[in-house]
């Protein structure tokens, strides 16, 4: 298989290209990383990124950020950050991927545990995770040529426990195995319109 796997230089998204590496060919974009530079806040960086992969089997976003606040300090503008990254930025994933994907090729995407589960400052952070989810079901229902679209929503992940363990006390690191078999499952398995949760 040909993968893109966006992010993939990052926490997760290096566990998840190390995997994939074993056995398919895996491309890798980031923002300032990778075998190609991308932003996916801006949708003609998305396409430029496309035209420079060509076909693929499988387009994998790891990747998109949204501001970590108090509810009382977030502002509209930085609402917008996570609209226009992990929000927009995916969905334009799917939008614009689509028609790079081969036959019965895959999208997954990637949200969080704070979809369901959420913690203190993060009203901006889990209504994006929340609205993927939604898109995710609803775009699935209209894919064509056998493609298919899923998201990976994870607990804090084993790697980046140290880093975010403040926020969430008395939550269990996700292992990396079942972080990397998210993916793995949303790839090569069948699933369609699926929110693929691991949340320890
Ligand atoms: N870490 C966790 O425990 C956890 C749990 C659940 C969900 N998540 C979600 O999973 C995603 C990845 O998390 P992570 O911890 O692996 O993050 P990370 O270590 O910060 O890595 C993020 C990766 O995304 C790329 N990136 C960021 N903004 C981008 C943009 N606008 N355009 C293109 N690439 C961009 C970065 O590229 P460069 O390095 O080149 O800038 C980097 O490779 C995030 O959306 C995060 O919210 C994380």
């Amino acid at each position: 298989m040909r993968i893109l796997v966006i992010g993939g230089k990052g926490t997760i998204g290096k566990r998840v290209s190390d995997h994939f590496m074993q056995e398919h060919e895996v491309i890798i974009a980031g923002r300032s990383s990778g075998d190609v530079t991308v932003d996916i806040t801006d949708s003609n960086s998305i396409k430029a990124m496309f035209e420079q992969t060509g076909k693929l089997d499988a387009i994998v976003g790891i990747a998109g950020e949204a501001k970590w606040a108090p509810f009382s300090e977030l502002s509209e503008e930085d609402y917008y950050i996570g609209l226009k990254s992990k929000l927009m930025g995916q969905v334009n994933l799917v939008r614009i991927g689509q028609h790079y994907l081969n036959d019965g090729g895959s999208v997954t995407l990637s949200t969080g545990i704070l979809a369901d589960d959420p913690v203190l400052q993060t009203a901006s952070a889990a209504m994006v995770n929340g609205g993927i989810h939604s898109f995710v079901q609803a775009a699935a229902l209209e894919m064509e040529r056998g493609i298919r679209v899923n998201v990976v929503s994870l607990g804090v992940v084993e790697d980046a426990y140290e880093k975010y363990k403040g926020y969430f006390p008395g939550h269990n690191p996700v292992p990396t195995p079942k972080v990397v078999n998210a993916y793995v499952r949303s790839v090569m398995g069948k699933d369609n319109g699926m929110v693929i949760r691991k949340y320890e």
